[in-house]
């Protein structure tokens, strides 16, 4: 090879070693007629001194050097001299001593620095990735994304889980998204999907016999994009025959606990693991993926608030509406501009308004409290409000009252916010939950249809089942979520593994018989024969590596990511292509495409 050692791995044992180096010029600096250059590669960053007296030859080649160069350095390793150690530097108490350097490569000035890690444009990042993945953060990453995946695999080996490989050219399989589609060449007008997940493949692997199986799977689905979201991602699949929801739970349960453990030392896990129902989940935090990290924990004031002659809580109720509100410990004293943006960020979230209380002297006196709704409100309203939340001194309560999605949507913003900014949330701690006892279905407006709250193969739950055709918004199903500092990290279930039940869940959902063959004929029939109970969930591997990696977005932890019109901007990809590949495919553009 051209190296014999990496720059990161040189220490104080390696003292008066030869050494021969290849890297890039991380940094040179020019000091008292000699040159010191920080040589990096994967591994990390070692000092080497260009010294005339040691190496004219080696110093004139290192006077040409820029940063980016990619260059070969053979030398002698040496302690550094006293005082100039660098603590900061894992090789910091060692410097390489060069007797022969060769310019590998020149580079181009990069549009950005590599050495420090200021904000870099968007597109400019997206567009150069091979450069931003040249920072230490980035590349950090993506080693660790490679340790997560090797662990996830032996963990689940080692547990009897046989990986296999599932096909990208498929059919549609219905996850909530648009697919993306790939015309057929030999079999004109007629497309593949690409897998929004391996969900009936894995079912089907059930039926096959394999028991356990897991994969490392790309999934794709063509979907408005957000931090969290890309139009390629990768999850953690798996799937069990002979399972209950517990099984699944509990085997979660031991793989983050180990995976963190094994990965991330420096991280702590919230245990024992929460686990909530959905119903509590929504009450108590007004969404399936609270962020646990954190209290500041919502409470309903609906039966106080219909009893007082206070407009807002009373239309509201009247309307079939809801009051819930949280207590903030200590923030009695916020200010008009501070409760203003709170006001702000209640109306973007679809609320009309919100009502504050400022238990300012600590008593819960009428007189005492800063709110428009005070004078609307009787000493024992006031008091039996205070009560429910627990109202200490100085603390301030946000009250929101309007239907209930408005409601937790609006306190659920406030409570994000209001942790970032009451510096609430523990960087290093990873507060994972499983949301329980999701209602089956759910109702669309817009389609005036009944959908899935997961995806149309989840049983629903056995005592439930008559209400089927009774009741479906009562019915509660297997469906299962591992949610994580604010975030769906994942979602199961147990499946359906009869014909008749899985048909049944059709027909509610909509499909008449015919729909029902061609869209998911070979999974029905698949059923008939001997298809065992079974159940699996899926992790979203970029979500997790997000929050291991502590990210913002996951764009971070993908390697080549797309932007946010899910477009690549290194390949330009999507692009147009030739009239003879139309061709080929027999398709003809709808409208005229200016090229
Ligand atoms: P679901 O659709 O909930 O379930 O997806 C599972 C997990 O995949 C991740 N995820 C995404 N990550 C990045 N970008 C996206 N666009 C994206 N969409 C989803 C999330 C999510 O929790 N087949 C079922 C699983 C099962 O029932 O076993 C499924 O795919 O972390």
């Amino acid at each position: 090879m051209l190296k014999s050692y990496s720059c990161g791995e040189l220490r104080r044992e390696h003292a008066g070693r030869r050494v021969t180096l290849a890297g890039w010029i991380h940094r040179r600096r020019d000091h008292g007629g000699m040159v010191f250059v920080d040589l990096r590669d994967r591994e990390g960053i070692v000092q080497v001194v260009f010294n005339p007296q040691i190496s004219d030859e080696a110093y004139k080649v290192a006077t040409s050097f820029r940063n980016e160069y990619v260059v070969q350095i053979i030398g002698e390793v040496a302690l550094r001299p006293k005082g100039t150690e660098n603590p900061r530097l894992p090789t910091g108490e060692v410097e390489v001593i060069a007797g022969k350097a060769v310019i590998l490569n020149e580079s181009k000035t990069p549009p950005f620095y590599i050495n420090e890690d200021t904000e870099v444009e968007e597109s400019l990042c997206l567009r150069n990735r091979y450069l931003y993945l040249r920072r230490q953060r980035m590349r950090d990453n993506l080693i660790l994304r490679h340790k997560v995946t090797k662990f996830i695999c032996d963990f689940f080996d080692a547990r009897g889980f046989i990986q296999v490989e599932t096909p990208i050219l498929i059919k549609s399989t219905p996850e909530g998204a648009r697919d993306y589609l790939v015309p057929s060449r030999l079999n004109p007008g007629k497309f593949y999907a690409l897998p929004q997940s391996p969900q009936q493949l894995k079912q089907l692997l059930m039926v096959a016999g394999l028991e356990k199986y897991f994969q490392i799977a790309r999934c794709f689905r063509d979907e408005d994009l957000r931090a969290d979201r890309q139009p390629e991602f990768t999850q953690l699949d798996l799937e069990m025959s002979f399972v209950e929801e517990e099984d699944i739970i509990q085997l979660m349960e031991g793989l983050f606990t180990s995976l963190v453990e094994a990965v991330k030392p420096d991280m702590r896990i919230l245990k024992p693991f929460a686990r909530l129902h959905y119903q509590e989940a929504m009450e108590r935090y007004g969404t399936d993926k609270p962020d646990l990290r954190f209290a500041l924990e919502f409470k309903d004031i609906s039966d106080i608030a219909a009893e007082t002659s206070f407009d807002v809580f009373r239309s509201a109720i009247d309307n079939d509406g809801i009051v819930k509100g949280i207590g903030v410990p200590g923030c009695a004293h916020y200010s008009r501009h501070q409760l203003a943006e709170l006001t702000d960020l209640a109306r973007s979230s679809g609320a009309k308004g919100l009502v504050t209380f400022a238990f300012t002297e600590g008593s819960v006196a009428l007189d005492e409290t800063k709110s428009v709704a005070a004078r609307h409100l009787t000493q024992g309203q006031l008091e039996n409000i205070a009560n429910r939340f627990g109202i200490k001194a100085s603390d301030l309560l946000l009250i929101v009252a309007d239907k209930a999605p408005i409601v937790n949507k609006t306190l659920d913003e406030l409570r994000r916010y209001l942790a970032r900014q009451l510096n609430l949330i523990d960087t290093n701690l990873l507060a994972f939950a499983f949301i329980l006892d999701f209602p089956m279905l759910e109702w669309n407006e817009a389609e005036n249809c009944w959908e899935p709250m997961h995806h149309p193969f989840t049983a629903p739950q056995e005592e439930d089942i008559l209400l089927l055709d009774t009741e479906p918004t009562k019915v509660r199903s297997h469906h299962y979520d591992v949610v994580c500092n604010g975030y769906e990290l994942g979602s199961g279930s147990i499946r359906i593994h009869t014909r008749q039940l899985q048909e049944k869940m059709f027909s509610l959902l909509g499909y008449g018989e015919k729909e029902m063959e061609e869209r998911f004929g070979s999974l029905l029939r698949a059923l008939e024969y001997g298809a065992p109970p079974h159940g699996g969930i899926a992790i979203g591997i970029d979500r997790l590596m997000m929050l291991l990696a502590r990210e913002q977005t996951i764009r971070e932890v993908v390697a080549f990511p797309k932007n946010q019109n899910a477009v690549d901007l290194m390949f330009d990809a999507p692009s147009y292509v030739s009239q003879k590949q139309l061709d080929e495919l027999n398709l003809k553009l709808k409208h005229e495409i200016i090229k």
